[in-house]
């Protein structure tokens, strides 16, 4: 594709935070815009985010003026003339998302020139072509919010349904979207309350009993509602946010590593729906992911904040065996190769990967398209409402 110009805009996320949009024009005028997404329980290690001031400097716009009448005959090609033109590791000269903007749009006009879709162009690229596999992933769906995406006492940031979709997608969102709705009634009823709050990513966010309230409540709806051989449990403790000073501030005392191993232990021996637990530890505590690894056959500990979307980071948690499931998210990394190398990075380390939106989103349906083209094992879409509802059905419409 042959770049004509870029444009830049100021948006809002769904959380009211500004983000940016990146518009590329290509020579026969056709426009590709693509918005970022921004994360509030973020790793230190993620790619720089600059804001709209620091992108509309002449000084900016000069820089990425670069890209203008140049053609790129591959997303890696312009994906590594971007990383090139930045020349720092953590992207603060263009920005990580200024930088995965004009990658994904970049995709997006490949894609049209290649007369595709875009999983197809991404597929084509990276992904050895066309699969005859049929893609059936589960749904990550967070439906009670915590820890920093809510204003409640919970520690752990997320509860998820985790929805098998091998029958029909079309089936597994209404059934996540009705579960939803129920678990919304009786949480009316059971809290006594008029409303309930809802966090972040569209989970409901009241007070619980503790950490644990939440999974059996889920747990015990699914059984009610005969959902039980499609429907299992996960959640995203983020942990980073409740850890500080070599220990970790949950339910109101300090606990160390080894005793919160052991009450996530509990959990998943008294909840056998708990399937998936990401971030458990902090993630400068992998001694902690190590004490988890072992013991815990047929479930799944899952890197986030720990790997950062970064292919080195992942073959090195790989190589350790600290973890055999991991999130994808593109703007953490801050390009699509480099997103796709992470990706590649997971399955030669036979872990189970998991493209992932943010807890600030906008309607960008880009991250399940990366998705399909890789295959992968889950897409982390929140709940099935309000801004969230665009990946559901771009899910239904290409899944
Ligand atoms: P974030 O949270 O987007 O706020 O970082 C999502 C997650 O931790 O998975
Ligand atoms: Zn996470």
């Amino acid at each position: 594709m042959k770049i004509k110009n870029f444009t830049i805009n100021q948006i809002f996320d769904s959380r009211g935070d500004a983000t940016v949009e990146v518009v590329l024009v290509n020579e026969k005028n056709t426009v590709f815009r693509s918005s970022l997404p921004s994360g509030r329980s973020k790793s230190s290690r993620e790619v720089r985010v600059l804001n709209f001031k620091e992108v509309s400097d002449a000084k900016h716009v000069r820089k990425l003026g670069a890209i203008e009448g140049k053609e790129f005959q591959s997303q890696r090609s312009f994906d590594e003339f971007l990383i090139r033109l930045d020349g720092t590791k953590e992207r603060k000269v263009i920005g990580g998302n200024v930088m995965l903007g004009c990658s994904m749009s970049f995709a997006r006009g490949m894609a049209a020139e290649r007369k595709m879709e875009i999983w197809e162009s991404l597929q084509k690229e990276f992904f050895g072509g066309s699969s005859k596999k049929i893609w059936k992933p589960f749904i990550f769906s967070n439906l009670i919010n915590g820890g920093e995406h809510a204003r409640n006492n919970l520690d752990i940031q997320e509860y998820m349904v985790l929805v098998q979709t091998d029958r029909s997608i079309h089936r597994a969102v209404q059934e996540v979207i009705s579960f939803y709705e129920a678990l919304g009634k009786e949480l009316v009823e059971e809290k006594h309350v008029a409303v309930v709050p809802i966090g972040d990513e569209g989970g409901y966010a009241t007070d619980f009993k503790d950490n644990k309230e939440p999974l059996v409540i889920l747990a015990d709806l699914i059984r009610r509602r005969n959902l039980s051989a499609s429907f299992s449990l996960g959640m995203d403790a983020a942990a980073n946010s409740f850890f500080s000073d070599g220990g970790y501030r949950f339910e109101g005392r300090k606990v160390t590593t080894e005793k919160l191993a052991a009450i996530y232990r509990s959990y998943f021996n008294k909840l056998p729906a708990l399937l998936s637990l990401e971030d458990p530890f902090s993630e400068d505590d992998k001694g902690g992911f190590a004490l988890l690894a072992e013991k815990l056959e047929g479930k799944i500990i899952v890197g986030d904040d720990l790997t950062v979307t970064n292919r080195t980071a992942i073959e090195e948690c790989s190589s350790e065996g600290l973890i055999n499931g991991v999130i994808i998210k593109p703007n953490q990394a801050g390009t699509v190769t480099e997103a796709a190398e992470a990706l590649h990075a997971a399955s030669r380390g036979k872990m189970k990967a998991i493209v992932s939106h943010r807890s600030g989103e906008t309607d960008d349906v880009f991250i399940i398209h990366l998705a399909k083209a890789a295959g992968v094992y889950g897409v982390k879409i929140g709940a099935p409402a309000r801004e969230r509802i665009f990946k559901f059905n771009e899910l239904l419409r290409i899944g």
